[in-house]
């Protein structure tokens, strides 16, 4: 046991490709729909991109010892589709292979279980020209895609998850503008979740196996109503719809939640898609949960539409997130342990059997390295809080199987550029040196001990 976790617990660390790459015009690698985005003015908050970012295609091998050498058992990566299939489609790019394979084979060699993730928000900039998710040929360029990578790199990596958080690439890429593609689109954005699913499905039943462990990582959280009065209740089921059953209710129960396609008038969009959900809702291995914090919700009388609340959200108006008073940290997320707890609970009434891991948890803070060290005591607080919360749900006998922190070294932030530091490492972006701090130090003799 380690403090208290069984020997199988898996204890891992995550990136994504371009948060962390850079290298983007390397090796036949095409351009994906956050470099368009990144270079577009105004779109990131410190007018940085990812050209750079942690340099990792070239570091790799590097941040695989760092990530060993804190007690890690598992690295969790994404592949950036625009590497093994430059344009979206056609044939694989060697080189883009090649790459994974050697990121593959170092963590190997280090004892660390690769799990790749092909769909971390990298679309090629080709396939957003001809729709992007809005329309099904790009669920069914994603299969191929998944199927040439799978086949290329199942013998080095068996783990694999589909998509990271199919909710951020619907409602903040074609929601309300806020990631790549930038494109906002009504009630339309939830075209984008069904077609995002139904790649999931399409992949899943090109590349699953019985070698491999196959799922997806979604980001659901627990919607709280501001008070119980009828309005407020409201509003928290229809953020709850979005947010949660959109997703969860398609894989793990095979519909569509009703009162959502209700909500956003889109009903007659989705009504004919039994093929599609029987897709969508084949068996997953395990399901993946990056958690970050709670939303509480509140229907004030009149039209809301300060950006970034829910309200920019297709059937959400008049719906505002409410600041309940919790501590929060720098990206102004409310930090509450217990909710990791009730989103992990709700999916297991969902499917009892199913494994789940945390395929994320994690803070930002404004960290400063000093003396050639950082002392983020509020981050190791967090994680201590939330790893505790995961320590007693296994007690309790949920199919627990793992934690994977987020991340393991500072780096792109999306829309806050360079801004928002989540790693147990600290980049220096000047000189791509690598400290780790405080927080990654503790997790180390928490997994030693
Ligand atoms: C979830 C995303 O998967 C990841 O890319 C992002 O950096 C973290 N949340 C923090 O916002």
């Amino acid at each position: 046991m380690t403090n208290g976790f069984p020997p199988g617990f898996t204890w891992g660390a995550a990136t994504a490709s371009y948060q962390v790459e850079g290298a983007v015009s390397e090796d036949g690698r095409g351009p994906s729909i956050w470099d368009t985005f990144a270079h577009t003015p105004g779109r990131i908050v410190d007018g940085t991109t990812g050209d750079v970012a942690d340099d990792h295609y070239h570091l790799f091998a590097e941040d695989i010892r760092l990530l060993a050498d804190l007690g890690l058992k598992a690295y969790r990566f994404s592949i950036a589709w625009p590497r093994i299939v430059p344009t979206g489609s056609g044939a694989a790019n060697p080189a883009g292979l090649d790459f994974y394979r050697r990121l593959a084979e170092t963590c190997l060699e280090y004892g660390v279980t690769p799990y790749a993730t092909l769909y971390h928000w990298d679309l090629p900039q080709p396939l957003e020209d001809g729709g992007g998710w809005l329309v099904r040929d790009t669920a069914e360029r994603f299969r191929d895609y998944a199927a040439i990578t799978h086949s290329g790199l199942s013998d080095v990596i068996t783990h694999w998850i589909t998509l990271n958080e199919p909710w951020c690439s619907t409602f903040l890429g074609y929601g309300n503008g806020e990631h790549a593609p930038g494109r906002p689109s009504g009630a339309d954005a939830l075209k984008a979740a069904h077609h995002l699913l139904l790649g999931h499905g399409l992949a899943l039943e090109a590349i699953r196996s019985p070698e491999g462990s196959y799922g997806i990582a979604l980001n659901p959280a627990p919607i709280h109503a501001a008070s119980d009065s009828e309005a407020d209740r409201d509003a928290a089921r229809r953020i709850d719809g979005l947010r949660n059953r959109l997703f969860l209710e398609p894989l793990l129960v095979g519909q569509y939640p009703a009162d959502v396609l209700e909500d956003t008038g889109m009903a007659s969009w989705f009504a004919d898609f039994a093929d599609d959900l029987a897709a969508i809702s084949a068996p997953l291995d395990f399901m993946g949960v990056n958690y970050y914090c709670p939303t509480t919700v509140a229907a004030p009388d009149g039209p809301i539409s300060s950006p970034g609340t829910p309200s920019t959200q297709p059937g959400s108006e008049n719906v505002v997130a409410v600041d309940t008073g919790l501590p929060k940290t720098q990206m102004g997320w409310p930090i509450e342990a217990k909710g990791l707890r009730d989103i992990l609970v709700t999916i297991n009434k969902l499917a009892p059997e199913l494994p789940l891991y945390v395929t994320e948890n994690g803070a930002a803070y404004p960290d400063e390295l000093v003396d050639g060290a950082v002392a983020d005591v509020e981050r190791q607080a967090y994680l201590e809080q939330h790893i505790s919360v995961c320590r007693e749900l296994v007690s309790e006998g949920l199919p627990l199987k793992g934690y994977f922190a987020w991340s393991l070294m500072d780096n792109f932030e999306w829309a806050f550029g360079f801004s928002r530091r989540f790693g147990l490492v600290y980049v220096d972006y000047e000189t791509q040196q690598r400290t780790v701090k405080d927080s990654g130090r503790w997790l180390q003799r928490f997994l030693s001990a």
